[in-house]
């Protein structure tokens, strides 16, 4: 396990960095990320390295016990960058170009960059290979799709498409182009999607490309440094859910996956587990590492609330509960200038470390050094349920012009934080991942579906699993073209035993009306976003519309399939309609919670050494009681446990066999 801070000693006089590296060390600290905005630093002048800075910080912090995670730099430009090649910045699509200063505005497919970035990731990576204290290396910083449209973005896209499709004929069919006259002759009449109403195959095509040549980019320079140093360990800092590239494919060019987080209140604790639960995917189980967790205040959305004691603990535990194996808070000490001078460090401006957070996160600290010692790092989360999302949904639910209001993550969180209130753990994972080890799959909104993909599905059906699945099944092909086949398509209907002829876009600026309600179980629930008319074929009805025109359509069906089950709820619901929906499901299929506790204590299991470690989490501002199944030990504070205690608000446990 390793546990630290980012660290930015080129804004800090050198006097300084023995202070921060002796106060980083007495809070139990053994890592820092640094360098990722220092280009300037680096190479102040095109072709002219200083390394002298920064090989100055990594000795005196190796000195205190201290290793490092070194950035290629290439997250914030020089201003003489732009001075020689004025045509690195990002092009909207109105034409304008973005300016220099700030960060993250230079285009990945502009030539120039691309080689300004070889260069000094080479400078960098020949000057610090097998460097002792150096154990790992960041890519540049929350890479983002730019949406860049300038003319190297227009020409890269053309050669893109040209390797995708056979002709342009064979991209006019696939993409729909008859409509509107906008098929071409050549790949040369394409161009960016710059219009408002292109088609949405166009516009999905074009995120697949950017996100393409964003992982190209990183791809360099994962290999330059692995070229230098074979040894080298390389990641890049995800940011949690956001699906502008396809983290996925970029995890298989890393050695392992990183993230970055600001939960920012109490009430986002269950959105913080879901996002832990989507990283832990991308990197194919525990052992993520948090390069940039939340410690104070931070100065975004025009707040700067201060987390109440307690807090960055518990944001810390919820981390390492969900298959985290490094912390690292942004960011060491609160900066004076730059735009996030208000951004709050471990220490303050005043560089004190009786800043409440230092004093808080030297007490973790000590923490960690328990869960180190009894073997957590690299220990595994197995769980039994899983939840499929995919790049390629997400981005085709952008472009989706039957109602902009469609929300995939919040599908899924339905389901999620349903599962999450019951205590039981899941795994975020792709279609295309093994679903054999998993009783129960969750499938929402699976509109954009391959044919290979439907095969996998059934096959884990006939083999005894349950998969559930909601609205707008099938709707959509790889090109996000509408299929001919009744929905959700033959092979799908064929799989949940059901027909759709209708359905009904709940997704309006005022309230719906009408909206659909369906009767499960003796109760009553409203309907939101979507729903869609079902009409069994096989399925047998487990729910039905009881208003206007929807009954009696069934809206949610269940269908056997060989050994197991495809279960189909047609329509967005209220939460408390998971709540009382999935957990006898899973419950059918032998799925069951780790623990019972009250609503807001999060219970989630790590395996050391074959054995559970039960983090308990009260994330609620009152005193919960816990009862456990006999007396444990936390790990946490090193003291016995028994069998029924007072877990105080926003406090946690790390509990094992006494
Ligand atoms: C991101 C960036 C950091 C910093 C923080 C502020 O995560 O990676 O450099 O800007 O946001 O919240
Ligand atoms: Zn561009």
């Amino acid at each position: 396990m390793h546990f630290g801070a980012d660290y930015y000693p080129e804004y800090w006089p050198r006097e300084r960095w023995a202070v921060d590296a002796r106060l980083m060390q007495e809070a139990g600290m053994d890592i820092v990320r640094i360098g990722e905005f220092a280009w300037r630093v680096f190479e102040p002048e095109e072709g002219i390295y200083r390394f002298d800075l920064f090989d100055d910080a990594i000795q005196l912090l190796g000195e205190h016990g201290i290793r490092v995670m070194l950035c290629t730099p290439t997250a914030a430009m020089p201003a003489w960058v732009e001075q020689k090649y004025p045509d690195v910045n990002v092009v909207d699509a109105a034409g304008r170009r973005r300016s220099w200063g700030a960060r993250k505005n230079w285009c990945y497919n502009n030539p120039q960059m691309q080689e300004l970035s070889r260069r000094i990731t080479r400078a960098m990576a020949e000057h610090y290979a097998h460097h002792p204290n150096i154990i790992a290396w960041q890519t540049d910083n929350e890479f983002s799709y730019s949406g860049c449209m300038c003319d190297h973005c227009a020409a890269a896209f053309r050669r893109w498409l040209a390797a995708h499709y056979d002709s342009p004929e064979a991209l006019n069919a696939a993409w729909g182009l008859r409509f509107w006259s906008m098929e071409i002759h050549s790949f040369g009449e394409m161009i960016p999607p710059r219009e408002r109403a292109h088609s949405p195959s166009h516009m999905l095509d074009y995120r697949r490309f950017q996100s393409d040549q964003v992982l190209a980019f990183n791809r360099e320079q994962v290999q330059i440094i692995k070229s230098c140093d074979p040894r080298a360990r390389v990641t890049h800092n995800y940011m949690t859910t956001y699906t502008g590239i396809d983290y996925r494919r970029m995890a298989h060019d890393l050695d392992f996956v990183a993230n970055d987080m600001y939960p920012r209140d109490i009430t986002a604790l269950e959105r913080a587990a879901f996002g832990h639960d989507v990283i832990r995917g991308y990197n194919g189980g525990a052992g993520f590492w948090m390069n940039e967790l939340q410690c104070g205040y931070i100065n975004r959305e025009n707040q700067l609330r201060t987390p109440p004691p307690g807090m960055i603990r518990l944001w810390t535990h919820q981390a390492i509960a969900h298959g985290a194996d490094a912390i690292l808070y942004f960011r060491w000490r609160s900066c004076t200038g730059g735009c996030e001078q208000f951004h709050s460090g471990i220490v303050q401006h005043d560089g004190s470390p009786v800043s409440r957070s230092y004093r808080e996160i030297k007490g973790i600290g000590q923490e960690i050094e328990r869960l180190r010692a009894l073997g957590l790092t690299g220990s595994a989360i197995e769980n039994e349920v899983a939840i499929l999302r995919s790049f390629d949904m997400a981005r085709a639910m952008e472009v989706y012009y039957g109602g902009r209001l469609f929300d995939y993550d919040a599908e899924l969180q339905r389901y999620h934080r349903a599962l999450l209130h019951h205590n039981i753990g899941m795994d975020v994972v792709h279609p295309e991942d093994d679903l054999s080890r998993y009783r129960v799959v969750l499938a929402p909104l699976l509109m954009l579906v391959t044919p290979a993909q439907v095969a996998r599905l059934r096959t884990y059906v006939e083999q005894g699993g349950t998969l559930i699945t909601s609205y707008r099944l099938g709707a959509y092909d790889w090109n996000a073209i509408v299929p001919t086949e009744t929905l959700p398509g033959d092979a799908l209907a064929d799989l949940f035993g059901v027909r759709i002829h209708e359905y009904d876009s709940l997704m309006t600026e005022a309230p719906a009306d009408p909206t659909p309600v369906v009767a499960w179980n003796g109760q009553t629930y409203a309907t939101q976003v979507w729903a869609d008319m079902l009409e069994p074929t096989g399925a047998e009805v487990l729910a039905r519309y009881t208003n206007e025109w929807y009954a009696p359509y069934a809206a949610i069906t269940q269908h056997q399939v060989g050994k197991g089950v495809a279960i189909y709820v047609g329509a967005a619901l209220e939460d408390r309609f998971y709540e009382a929906f999935l957990p006898p499901l899973l419950g059918a299929a032998g799925v069951m919670p780790a623990l019972e506790t009250p609503p807001g204590v999060q219970v989630k299991v790590r395996r050391v050494h074959g054995e559970p470690l039960w983090f308990v989490l009260n994330c609620t501002t009152a005193s919960q009681p816990i009862t456990l199944p006999q007396p444990m030990h936390d790990v946490l504070l090193d003291r016995p446990v028994g069998r029924t205690f007072v877990l105080p608000p926003r406090d946690v446990v790390a509990l094992r066999s006494a």
